[in-house]
């Protein structure tokens, strides 16, 4: 059977006329529509465990702009809720959580109603595979397990990462029982999406660039190596995008030794070494300044082009080098898709 989907065959390696393109947060706060969904459920919880709400904003904006994937719509924290921990989201402010600081936090946590709670996750994705058009792919995606520590251990964002980082120098043991607990967890929602129908699995890092080198190593790549590993047993053929945000020269370590097939970069990532250093072992995937689509214009499409034009041979996925923010004008968004999707190498 030939595959058609422009996503699995970059994944695969193929050689394409243009590299797909999707970005991280494409379903969201700059989409009118979103916003008008999101008035209808109780809270951004409830959209994410309402399979109607929830198959409903991941399709709006692939009937919007016709990307060449949708990602499931859901939170990288329904596992910390899902393990039993309290978990708000305050309009305005972020996610708020009860803080998990010691043993004693951690032994309130338990994976045995996982997937009881997250059944109605699996039910979207069983739901977007039968709806989405023939051409476009499904992407599930969770947290990794050091960014959804940060947000377990800090009760919330923060900007220096003092607590968690506190726990991890101080008692790099007990630290390991929370990044243990979550590696599983993990894992086996990851697999189960695969099972619900997802084609592709992303892993999101987005503070993994917070750490030195020792404790990126211990904390993001080990744990991120070891879940592609246990959904590889499950899914072989199911590939991964791995997001180990601002990891800097890391991200070469990322591409040789995590086992995912594709990295996605960050915007500092400089195109060229990443052309010369990670394109041979890896899929690459980005990297365009979410800012530059809300500012568009000439400078948008300049800087969307020399990405085309250094990793657009292949294999590449077009992409944002983190999520599209609110502000940004939706038409901008339009004419990004249009470009590469018109791009002719
Ligand atoms: O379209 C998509 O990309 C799919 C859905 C998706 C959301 N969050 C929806 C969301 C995905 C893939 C995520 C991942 C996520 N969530 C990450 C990793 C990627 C990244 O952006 O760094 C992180 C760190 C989170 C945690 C999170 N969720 C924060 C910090 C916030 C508050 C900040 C913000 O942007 O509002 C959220 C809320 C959230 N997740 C919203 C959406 C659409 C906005 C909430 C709302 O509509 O009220």
């Amino acid at each position: 059977m030939t595959e058609e989907k422009l996503l699995l065959r970059a994944l695969r390696r193929e050689t394409l006329p243009r590299p797909p393109i999707w970005l991280m947060r494409q379903a969201g706060r700059y989409l009118p529509e979103y916003r008008e969904t999101r008035a209808t459920a109780r809270g951004f919880l409830d959209l994410c465990f309402t399979p109607d709400l929830a198959v409903e904003v991941t399709l709006q904006p692939i009937r919007r702009y016709g990307f060449d994937a949708a990602i499931l719509f859901s939170d990288i924290l329904v596992i910390p809720h899902a393990l039993g921990q309290k978990v708000d989201f305050e309009e305005g402010i972020g996610p708020r959580l009860e803080a998990v600081g010691d043993a004693s936090g951690l032994a309130r946590l338990s994976a045995a109603r996982l997937h009881e709670t997250l059944a109605p996750v699996y039910e979207t994705v069983r739901r977007l595979k039968a709806e989405l058009p023939a051409d476009c792919a499904l992407i599930g995606f969770a947290g990794a397990p050091w960014t959804v520590a940060t947000y377990m251990v800090e009760g919330g964002g923060s900007k220096d990462f003092a607590a968690v980082k506190t726990w991890a120098y101080r008692d790099p043991d007990g630290f390991q029982r929370l990044i243990d607990l979550l590696v599983e967890a993990t894992a086996d929602y990851l697999a189960a999406q695969a099972d619900a129908g997802a084609e592709v699995l992303q892993v999101f890092d987005t503070w993994a660039g917070a750490l030195p080198e020792a404790a990126l190593r211990r904390w993001c790549l080990d744990p991120v190596r070891d879940i592609v590993a246990r959904v590889r047993a499950r899914h072989p053929a199911v590939p991964v995008i791995l997001f180990p945000r601002g990891a800097g020269p890391l991200y070469r370590d990322f591409a040789v030794e995590a086992g995912a097939e594709a990295l996605s970069l960050d915007v500092a990532v400089p195109l060229a070494w990443a052309r010369d250093e990670l394109q041979a072992a890896a899929v690459l995937q980005g990297n365009l300044d979410p800012i530059q689509v809300v500012a568009g214009g000439d400078g948008m499409r300049l800087s969307a082009q020399r990405i085309l034009e250094t990793l657009g041979k292949g294999p590449l996925i077009f992409n944002l080098g983190h999520g599209i923010v609110p502000q940004t004008p939706p038409e901008h968004v339009g004419e990004l898709v249009e470009l590469v999707q018109g791009w002719k190498g």
